[in-house]
């Protein structure tokens, strides 16, 4: 017993020392320029333009999101077969519009010419009260020219394509750089995206998202240094809890902003915010700003 103890003393110690010299030399996430508007408020984000109240990802989405008072959108990338950024969610057209097949195989001509609100139901497909109202797929930069200054999270949908660097130059071009936080499921894609557009906000990809748990789990967040500004993450994912209080104080200490998907009930709504998230991500932007008392256009809206 005496002998195993010696022998195990020895990488223990270093393994204390390391684990010292990381917490020691640990810095936390370099600031979001794009949050440093706002105050201390938790965020209201509008998930894919608030799919829960029109046609998702469509400048009408984006305009009505706006009006109502969000403090961000939040939006999907794909590319056309002409290499387009556009905004959409599936890879397939069939959801949300009358086409079908994969959107990579569309050219922009193509893709703007279908109804984008085609589907969208508010009684479970009885009503399409957005057929044939104009409704389309929009390019990256009708958007970024028709919002130039309500902050944005993107999403990269496609890795391998080269789609990172062209929204950077996109987001660039547009003078954007500030106001947008950059996500993805693809590690890789967020990898390169931080390499080739420095100083613009990112989220964790599904590796960090991994790393941060464990870390949180054994007791170790606080030797993490983010290279993301932003934890964007499910309340549980199958049927694992994630959206912990003790995560959400790690990722805070490591000066993360939170922003918890898909956040759609009010009762959660509050409960999340009560644990300590930053910002929600919900199709009903309209009810999170009511659970946090903050006005909104609803009914003007209702009234157009
Ligand atoms: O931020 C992630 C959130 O958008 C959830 O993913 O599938 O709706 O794009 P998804
Ligand atoms: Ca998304």
């Amino acid at each position: 017993m005496l002998r195993v103890a010696r022998f195990l003393s020895v990488p223990l110690l270093l393994l204390a020392i390391a684990i010292g010299v990381l917490a020691l030399t640990s810095k936390p996430a370099q600031p979001a320029a794009v949050l440093s508007r706002f105050a201390e408020q938790p965020l209201v984000i509008a998930h894919r333009g608030g799919k829960g109240l029109w046609p998702e990802n469509s400048l009408f989405a984006f305009e009505r999101a706006s009006a109502l008072g969000v403090d961000m959108l939040e939006m999907d990338l794909h590319l056309s077969s002409d290499g387009e950024l556009v905004v959409i969610h599936d890879p397939t057209l069939d959801r949300t519009t009358n086409g079908d097949g994969p959107v990579a195989a569309r050219s922009l001509a193509q893709l703007q010419a279908l109804d984008a609100g085609y589907r969208w139901s508010a009684d479970g497909g009885q009503s399409h009260p957005y057929r044939g109202q104009g409704v389309r797929i929009p390019t990256f930069t009708e958007v970024l020219e028709r919002f130039p200054s309500i902050p944005k999270v993107i999403e990269i949908k496609v890795p391998d394509v080269g789609m990172e660097a062209q929204l950077c130059d996109t987001l660039t071009a547009h003078q954007q750089r500030d106001k947008v936080i950059v996500g993805s499921f693809y590690d890789r894609s967020l990898q390169l995206f931080r390499e080739q557009c420095p100083g613009v906000a990112t989220s964790a990809g599904p590796d960090s998202v991994r790393l941060l748990l464990a870390l949180n789990w054994i007791g170790l967040g606080s030797v993490l240094s983010p290279s993301y500004q932003a934890l964007q993450i499910p309340e549980a994912h199958s049927g694992l809890p994630i959206a912990s209080s003790s995560l959400l104080q790690t990722a805070s200490q490591r000066g993360l902003n939170v922003q918890l998907w898909t956040i759609n009930e009010q009762p959660d709504m509050r409960r999340l915010l009560d644990l300590g998230a930053d910002a929600l991500i919900t199709d009903y932007p309209d009810r999170a700003l009511q659970v946090l008392g903050r006005s909104t256009r609803i009914s003007a809206l209702e009234a157009d």
